[in-house]
């Protein structure tokens, strides 16, 4: 059973990867230990709320959702109302969830839950990663504490999604990334060079549309403003789940073909602030930055196949 903590900024594509998850809880091949929000696709209250509303339709009840860092280290808060919706779930205009975020904050939640449970979790982080750069400034030894760390963040030869080279959660937190790529612990990473190749079509979608059950409609409902944003900007009706390939990457990472490679984060630059960098050559990196496993590929058909099957 795979263990995880995730952190995300509940979002669009957030909303998929927990639905994905709590199909995995049902089935008992996953324990969903807790959940952290923080700034990126929308403010990190609103992102607990939508991820209570989220878990709530799909039938979990007692997930703690921890509210996290409201802005990244050194730069501006901004949010991804575009793409999400100002809501974070496309203006669907959702009722209140039931249940309430906790009181300690998602840092400190990690910090908590990594003490308790050493070697144990997986930290799953599909949003900008503050929540991460705070918990490690605070508690030195959790490079130790985590059996392993998925982020979704990154581009390499793709290139970005907000800038011509920086991919979105990056982008939200340079400062942050760039503080989680050098910790020592053992990091995957999910880019969009892995993520924008499994993006889903127009069949797939529908055929989330004919499926009758709840979750599938909420699915249907949550994903037409991000479908239209996605057609939008690149001409054909699809979308790119990002965060849930991250999420089934963690649960079985034999879908994935990978790369171990030290990562730095562009901290200055006018056009490159926020870009991935890997080291390709084949002696050590000079300032002695210990690898992350970047994902290069994956196999698609089971990703869509997966995703659609947690939904129906
Ligand atoms: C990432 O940015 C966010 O908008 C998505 O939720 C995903 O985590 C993709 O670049
Ligand atoms: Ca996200």
């Amino acid at each position: 059973k795979t263990r995880i903590l995730l952190d995300c900024d509940t979002g669009i594509d957030d909303a998929l990867t927990l639905l994905y998850l709590a199909s995995l809880v049902r089935s008992g091949e996953v324990d969903l230990v807790a959940v952290g929000t923080v700034h990126g696709n929308v403010a990190p209250e609103i992102g607990a709320l939508n991820t209570l509303r989220v878990l709530e339709r799909a039938g979990l009840h007692d997930v703690p959702v921890a509210v996290g860092a409201a802005r990244p280290m050194a730069q501006e808060v901004a949010y991804a109302h575009d793409w999400h919706g100002t809501d974070g779930l496309g203006e669907t205009g959702l009722p209140e969830p039931s249940g309430r975020p906790g009181d300690i904050s998602a840092p400190e939640q990690i910090i908590r839950l990594a003490r308790a449970h050493p070697g144990e979790l997986s930290l799953l982080a599909v949003g900008p990663l503050t929540n991460l750069a705070i918990a490690l400034l605070l508690e030195p030894a959790l490079p130790g504490m985590f059996r392993e760390v998925v982020v979704m963040g990154g581009a390499f030869e793709y290139g970005g999604n907000m800038t011509s080279h920086a991919e979105a959660n990056v982008w939200h937190d340079p400062e942050a990334a760039e503080l989680v790529f050098a910790a020592g612990w053992p990091v995957t990473l999910v880019p969009l060079d892995a993520t924008h190749p499994t993006a889903l079509d127009g069949e797939w979608l529908d055929r989330l549309a004919a499926a009758e059950g709840d979750v599938a409609r909420f699915a249907a409902r949550i994903l037409e403003f991000y479908v239209t944003a996605y057609e939008r900007s690149l001409g054909v009706r699809g979308a790119v789940i990002h965060d849930a390939l991250a999420a089934m990457l963690t649960v079985d990472p034999s879908l994935g073909e990978y790369a171990e490679r030290p990562v730095r984060v562009e901290l200055r630059g006018d056009r490159t602030r926020g870009a991935t960098l890997w080291d390709r050559r084949l002696y050590a990196d000079e300032g002695g930055r210990p690898p992350v496993k970047v994902v290069v590929r994956t196999d698609v058909e089971a990703f869509r196949e997966r995703l659609l099957a947690s939904l129906l």
